[in-house]
């Protein structure tokens, strides 16, 4: 079946942004059970781009795809036109990966390891930086995320608004084009959602960076995001905000149930 779309250009008056990262036709299985069927949408460069969905409809798998940690069964993910994901070899895979950030689902810190060096670990291991340079890097990055006094505390000291914080500032710490974001606002009270969505709409501004962030957080989707990649039933919806608001599809109302803001 062909899933049904809400397409709709989300850029400035009269300007369609264009996508950064297409995906076509993507089917994945686990065992037997189908998790895409087919899944199409795409992803609006330097922009803010939200994938939504219910508890296992595929959001962190979706995201694993375009970080190119996992392989669907069939279908394409294309990023600047060309980059097939789904064709890489290991090597080419290793040079992609240094292009993207990810903040996974529960900020995944060390907990042995101090705030700084956490932040510290990517450059260590995929740059040619000095210690000197290193520090450098890590003042600036968290300078830009509100990090302050914090270098050597061990994760479990920061409060969880710290704590997404500091799994930002290692994802940003390469300068990535690409940004993945697993469930952002997972476990925040609602002062500390603004505080972090603040965070990323301003990271996103200045930075010029995709984001793409997986989340269950209707709200701050919809102030947030240029693109909103809805996953039901195996496929995806998506489309600007608005669209989704205007939108009679069954399915996108029972997602929402009621919570179109
Ligand atoms: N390693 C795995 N082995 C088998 N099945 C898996 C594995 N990882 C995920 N799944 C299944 O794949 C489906 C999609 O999972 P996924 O974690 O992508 O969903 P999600 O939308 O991120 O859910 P949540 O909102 O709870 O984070 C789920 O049904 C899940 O049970
Ligand atoms: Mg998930």
């Amino acid at each position: 079946m062909e899933p049904s779309k809400i397409e709709s250009s989300s850029g400035p008056a009269g300007v369609v942004s264009p996508v950064h990262i297409e995906v076509e036709g993507l089917r994945f299985n686990r065992g037997e059970r189908p998790i895409f069927r087919d899944v199409s949408c795409g992803f609006l460069r330097d922009r803010i781009n939200v994938i939504l969905g219910g508890s296992g409809s595929g959001k962190t798998t979706l995201l694993r795809m375009l970080g190119c940690l996992l392989r669907p069964d069939s279908g394409a993910i294309r990023v600047d036109d060309d980059l097939d994901l789904t064709r890489l070899g290991s090597s080419e895979i290793k040079a992609y990966r240094r292009h993207v950030g990810m903040m996974f689902q529960g900020g995944a810190l060390l907990d042995s390891m101090s705030v700084f060096d956490n932040a510290a670990l990517p450059l260590r291991e995929h740059s040619p930086l000095d210690e000197a340079e290193i520090a450098r890097e890590i003042r600036h990055v968290f300078d830009s995320v509100g990090l302050d006094g914090v270098d050597d505390l061990l994760p479990a000291e920061l409060s969880g608004g710290m704590k997404k914080r500091a799994a930002l500032a290692r994802a940003l710490v390469t300068a990535p084009d690409i940004l993945l974001c697993d469930e952002p606002f997972s476990g925040l009270d609602p002062a500390t959602v603004r505080l972090v969505e603040s965070l990323l709409v301003d990271v996103n501004e200045r930075l010029g960076v995709t984001m793409v962030i997986a989340s269950h957080h209707v709200a701050s989707t919809f102030r947030m995001a240029g693109r909103i990649v809805l996953l039901v039933e195996g496929e995806a919806l998506s489309g600007a905000p608005d669209a989704f608001r205007d939108h009679a599809d069954p399915r996108v109302e029972e997602f929402f149930a009621g919570d179109l803001v």
